[in-house]
């Protein structure tokens, strides 16, 4: 019988390549974001390559539609094998512009976000004593990243989620890891919230995003996938991304100065 990927955020970027990855091994795919129309598409394109795919349209900050869509996810396939927590957002500013409900939406999605999934799904993993569960998380959840405060504090609670629930959940046959990228060329900007000192600032800084995510040399989310994809298949904890790896590296060796430099790349007019 198929093996059965669960997939948060599965209508575009990480997400989508996660769920074509895993179909083309054979994994029948359910696939969850908000918008309904983008991700009936998504499952139509794997439909139409001879996959199953289930699209159910679900807000992951919403812990009864998460319910729900992992109860329609059961009743359809009988059971799920892996879970992987992609759905996120990305905000940045200085700290001070950021309100409350820019908080929310950033730690919401997240992390709440990745709660919500988890704790829907644990009970069926530890009954069959099996079960993947991994957690997209960031560079920025490893490397404090000044002016993205909102983005790396839910990084870094996600990558606590993924290394406590991995020490806890091991012994009991459930597989928890951890994947880090880099920036990564997706359309992210469709949805990242920026705040700035004035218009200037907010300007300035979604220009340097937009064209950080055009330089050709980046990663692209078919690399995240084969990171998400190898770290089911051979067990691995945690996967750093590529050019993630020197980021990580750096900050450990040197952290003033990464500080110091990430904090002038971020800076903008915030003087
Ligand atoms: N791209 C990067 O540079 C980068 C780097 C490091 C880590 N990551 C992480 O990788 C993950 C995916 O990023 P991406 O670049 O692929 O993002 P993306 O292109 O913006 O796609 C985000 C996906 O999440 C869904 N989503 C957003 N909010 C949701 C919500 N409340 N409920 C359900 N679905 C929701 C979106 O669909 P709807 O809007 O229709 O819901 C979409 O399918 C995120 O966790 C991100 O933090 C990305």
């Amino acid at each position: 019988m198929a093996s059965t990927v669960l997939i948060t955020g599965a209508s575009q970027g990480i997400g989508k390549a996660t769920s074509h990855l895993f179909a083309s091994h054979g994994y029948n795919v359910v696939l969850a974001a908000r918008q309904a129309d983008r991700l009936e598409t998504t499952a139509q394109e794997l439909r139409a390559t001879g996959h199953s795919a289930t699209a159910i349209p679900t807000d992951v900050r919403q812990p009864d539609q998460v319910n729900l869509m992992v109860q329609k996810a059961l009743d359809q396939y009988g059971s799920i094998d892996v879970l992987v927590n992609n759905a996120g957002i990305y905000i940045s500013g200085p700290a001070e512009e950021f309100s409350l409900e820019d908080w929310h939406q950033a730690i919401d999605t997240n992390l709440w976000g990745y709660i919500h999934a988890i704790h829907a799904l644990l009970p069926h993993f530890l009954a069959r004593q099996a079960g993947t569960i991994v957690n997209v998380g960031s560079i920025g959840g490893i490397v404090p990243i000044p002016y993205l405060t909102p983005y790396s504090t839910s990084k870094f609670a996600v990558t606590g989620l993924t290394r406590s629930l991995h020490s806890e959940l091991a012994p009991k046959g459930i597989h928890v890891c951890g994947i880090y990228p880099n920036i990564i060329k997706t359309n992210f900007l469709e949805r990242a919230i920026f705040r700035g000192k004035n218009a200037d600032d907010l300007r300035s800084r979604q220009n340097q995003v937009s064209q950080l995510v055009d330089t050709p040399v980046i990663e692209k989310a078919d690399d995240v996938a084969k990171a998400v994809w190898n770290a089911v298949k051979h067990k691995r904890d945690e996967v750093v991304v590529g050019s993630a790896n020197l980021s990580a590296v750096s900050n450990q060796l040197l952290p003033n100065l990464v500080q110091w430099v990430l904090r002038k790349t971020f800076q903008h007019k915030d003087s």
